[in-house]
């Protein structure tokens, strides 16, 4: 049932703020003698002893599951102190990479039947890692097969393009590693900050949400565009691959999300006055190299489309040239919730405008479970 809505993919970016505080609920509680704010996650808590031990995290996922693990890397890694690394299941299972019993490995799948996924899973589980599930379906595979997991409870997702379970798969993340890094004292400051963060998301999301219009009006501007560069780093480059990947995905317009620490490697030759770029530069540790990377795009007259923190267009738009999206400032490893939803709704429109199935894009599957 779309309600209101046009289109699945609509609601279930409309959803999001329910969705996330769904995601949360019962999750976060005031804990402790001294009443600070902890995490707990009933389906990792007797695990978490082996997973702080372990050598090495390793997530594994596919298209937009990937990027949400992309997205939570830093923060797992900054709170857990183990080294995070990377793995699209086909690659794994086509490498036959090393997997190590000292390691957890994280699979995170919306469906939980992706047939990568579940083979990469069956991988892991022969080489004895501890296999984590995070996913959105009860009673799925990835459910049954892995140790523990966490569900994401965002409800059920029925467009093909994955939107409010990228959010939450985000969040769960984020909750991880609160709950692995949740012994040690030296952080304890930044794991509270995280957890008022995530308790002031919905709300945030909301006002993200009002921004539908705004990116209407772009995606006129763009609907006869033959590309789109999504430019990130830190937290933001997996929106950048996120958004680039819905662009392509439903708008069936080419698309690319690029690391900007690599502009200069290759992509940098690209630009020109027709091609738009969407650069990624929301406030946190990386701000003042995106500031670079937006005036070095601006002199050689790049088509800008600025990402900024409220209140910082004019620190981000060079001689006033170029289009700016605010949106609301949150701690840094939760911006990236935030950030991917316009570029939800610029897809969106995007396809709406261009005249394709929003829900079903053409040749593409909900599940993917053959290979
Ligand atoms: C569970 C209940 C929830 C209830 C809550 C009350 C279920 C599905 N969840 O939620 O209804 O309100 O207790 O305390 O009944 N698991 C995996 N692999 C995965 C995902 C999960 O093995 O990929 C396992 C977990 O380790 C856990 C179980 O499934 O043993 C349920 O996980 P989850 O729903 O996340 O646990 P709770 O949030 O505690
Ligand atoms: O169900 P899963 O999360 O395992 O699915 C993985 C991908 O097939 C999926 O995210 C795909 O990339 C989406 N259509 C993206 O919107």
């Amino acid at each position: 049932n779309k309600g209101k809505y046009k289109h699945y993919m609509q609601k279930e970016i409309h959803e999001q703020p329910e969705s996330l505080t769904t995601t949360m609920r019962g999750r976060l509680i005031r804990g402790g003698a001294c009443k600070s704010k902890t995490v707990l996650l009933g389906g990792l808590k007797d695990h978490l002893k082996t997973i702080r031990r372990s050598r090495r995290i390793v997530f594994v996922g596919c298209g937009t599951s990937y990027n949400a693990a992309l997205a939570s890397r830093p923060i797992v890694e900054e709170l857990s102190g183990v080294p995070v690394t990377m793995e699209v299941a086909s690659d794994l299972v086509d490498r036959q990479g090393p997997i190590y019993r000292e390691d957890t490995a994280v699979f995170v799948s919306q469906s939980g039947e992706t047939a990568d996924t579940l083979q990469a899973l069956d991988y892991a589980l022969e080489n004895g890692a501890l296999c984590v599930g995070i996913t959105n379906t009860v009673g799925s595979a990835l459910a049954r097969k892995t140790h523990c997991g966490v569900h994401i409870n965002a409800g059920c997702e029925i467009g093909v393009a994955s939107t409010k379970a990228y959010t939450s798969q985000i969040v769960v993340m984020a909750m991880l590693a609160l709950a692995v890094g949740g012994d040690m004292i030296s952080n304890e400051a930044r794991r509270e900050a995280i957890i008022d963060g995530l308790l002031d998301l919905p709300s945030k999301v909301k006002e993200v949400l009002k921004l539908d219009e705004e990116m209407k009006d772009l995606a006129e501007l763009l609907i006869n565009e033959q590309s789109l560069l999504v430019f990130g780093r830190g937290y933001n480059y997996a929106t950048a691959l996120e958004g680039a990947l819905k662009v392509k995905e439903v708008a069936l317009m080419h698309s690319e999300g690029i690391l900007a620490g690599e502009m200069k490697h290759g992509p940098l030759a690209l630009v020109d006055h027709n091609l738009p770029i969407v650069v990624i530069a929301t406030r946190d540790a990386c701000f003042s190299k995106q500031q670079s990377v937006i005036q070095q795009l601006h002199a050689r007259k790049g088509r800008l489309i600025v990402m900024c923190t409220k209140g910082d267009s004019a620190s981000v738009s060079v001689g006033g040239s170029c289009r700016v999206i605010e949106v609301p400032h949150v701690e840094d490893c939760l911006q990236p919730v935030l950030n991917v939803i316009p570029l939800q709704l610029l897809a969106y429109h995007l396809t709406v405008l261009r005249g394709h199935n929003v829900d079903q894009p053409r040749n593409l599957a909900k599940s993917v479970t053959t290979q």
